[in-house]
């Protein structure tokens, strides 16, 4: 019997409880290996694209079974001089197997610990050829003969990635999509229908995948409440849904499940927290938790945030406590348009007069454009000059070609003053096929601020032309 064979039937771990089936053959050409004199190595090279593919077996799955992902694969293997171990793997780095929570150093078993077995990654060598020169010339001058070893491996479901898993899993030629936002210990999910067959074992295999993830959920809606928030479906893990997140080095506390949150727009709170200064008044019409009002107070600026939700008042509350900025944030559980007709209106003539600049930010991008009606007229007495006036960032989704035109005419109709030439336009995101979040930020128009509603005339402006409309994912928030 070859040295080989002898090699790999004696380091070969024995399983009674799997099907050899997906036992591979040889990976490399009988030509190439040590010394193969018998026809047990003789197998033609085939480079086998999906060596980490689980049995057929587990295809249907729909309670995690991770017995049933257990087979044994064929990989190839150097043997390396102990002495010399950790520079081999420093210069096989590429080549050596890399797997979620796999061991790529064995002890050589037939050996008195001089020398140690280095696993090679299958699908990058096929033989000793496929060393790059410099690999090549690494492995002769530490003295590693270059032979390659056939090692039988026992692959489980904790050395698979979760993709693996679930295309395993799910229906063949069916989108298999296991991408997820984080919140904290949450992952939350998206499926589609010819996933929710399987969405307790997708919520299982994400949870074990990804640590830290202690709990799993499916949004069941596409967000249509007043609050903006989903509800969800626990799909795997605790029910617990109090999230802790640090956004731009702020922690927030909130119940994910009752309030609205999105990670993806850590940016845009940096982006405008960023153009308020110490001694500057924020007015956020629209809160949320805080992710604008609590970083805008902790660089110094006097805050009043509302929210109409009482969930997210409450957490407001909290993240201000939390981050010690309590008493520079004051705050309100009303309604958007009330709160900009009763303490912004209250406080507005003082501020006016003052040097800090006024902010007004209005994130709720389905209707804050429409709210921007409730500033016309606001103020009776006009200041004798307009250098303070508010600076207003008022966000709005458009599904228009040019989205800058159509919130900009919006804007304008809902102000009814053209803001065409005064404003700039940011786009903050994409949140569905032809679906943009953008932000309109101009000063508050005196005209607008001072006028009698009598006054008020509806400014020309064109409408945007149509986009071409397609579906919109729960995302579009
Ligand atoms: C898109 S979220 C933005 C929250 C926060 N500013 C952020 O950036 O994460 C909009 C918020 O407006 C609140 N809201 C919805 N309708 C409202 C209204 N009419 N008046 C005041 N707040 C409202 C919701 O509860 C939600 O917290």
């Amino acid at each position: 019997m070859s040295r080989l064979l002898r090699r790999v039937l004696t380091s070969a771990h024995t399983h009674r409880n799997f099907k050899p089936a997906a036992l591979h053959r040889s990976l490399w050409p009988a030509a190439s290996l040590p010394d193969s004199d018998g026809p047990a190595f003789a197998v033609k090279l085939t480079m086998e694209p999906k060596l980490y593919q689980p049995p057929p077996g587990v295809r249907g799955m729909t309670s995690l079974d991770k017995e049933a992902f257990t087979q044994t694969i064929t990989v190839p293997a150097l043997r390396v001089p102990t002495g010399v171990l950790n520079k081999v793997i420093k210069s096989l780095r590429k080549s050596t197997i890399q797997r979620p929570g796999m061991t790529r150093v064995l002890h050589d078993t037939e050996d008195n610990g001089e020398f140690r077995l280095v696993l090679l990654d299958p699908h990058r060598v096929s033989s000793t050829s496929s060393f790059s020169e410099a690999e090549a010339e690494a492995l002769r001058s530490f003295d590693v003969a270059e032979e390659l070893q056939s090692h039988e491996l026992l692959l489980t479901y904790d050395n698979l990635k979760s993709e693996e898993v679930l295309e395993a899993v799910l229906p063949l030629g069916q989108d298999v999509t296991s991408g997820f936002s984080r919140v904290g210990h949450i992952a939350h999910m998206n499926l589609r229908d010819h996933q929710l067959p399987y969405k307790n074992l997708i919520g299982q295999v994400i949870m074990d995948k990804n640590p830290g993830v202690t709990c799993v959920v499916n949004k069941t809606n596409i967000i249509d409440s007043t609050y903006r928030n989903f509800k969800m479906e626990v799909l795997a893990g605790e029910e617990n849904m109090v999230a802790k997140v640090k956004e731009n080095g702020v922690m927030y506390e909130f119940d994910f499940s009752r309030v609205y949150w999105n990670s993806r727009l850590s940016t845009e709170h940096q982006r405008v927290v960023q153009l308020t200064k110490r001694g500057d008044t924020v007015f956020d019409v629209f809160a949320g938790v805080g992710p604008f009002a609590v970083p805008a107070a902790r660089s110094g600026a006097n805050v009043w945030a509302n929210d109409l939700n009482p969930e997210s008042y409450r957490w407001l509350q909290h993240n201000c406590k939390i981050n010690k900025v309590d008493g520079k944030v004051r705050t309100f559980n009303m309604d958007g348009r009330a709160f900009i007709q009763g303490p912004v209106k209250q406080e507005l003539p003082a501020l006016l007069k003052g040097k800090g600049s006024i902010h007004v930010v209005m994130n709720l991008p389905a209707l804050a454009l429409e709210f921007l009606d409730a500033f016309r007229g606001l103020l009776h007495h006009e200041p004798p000059c307009d250098e303070n006036l508010p600076t207003v960032y008022c966000y709005g989704f458009s599904k228009e070609d040019s989205p800058d035109t159509d919130v900009v005419n919006r804007a304008s109709r809902s102000l009814g003053f053209p803001l065409e030439n005064r404003c700039s336009v940011h786009f903050v995101r994409n949140v569905a096929p032809n679906k943009d979040m953008m932000c309109v930020r101009f000063t508050l128009p005196k005209e607008v601020l001072f006028s009698s509603n009598d006054e008020q005339t509806e400014p020309s402006v064109e409408p945007a032309p149509k986009r071409q409309k397609c579906m919109e994912t729960t995302d579009s928030i």
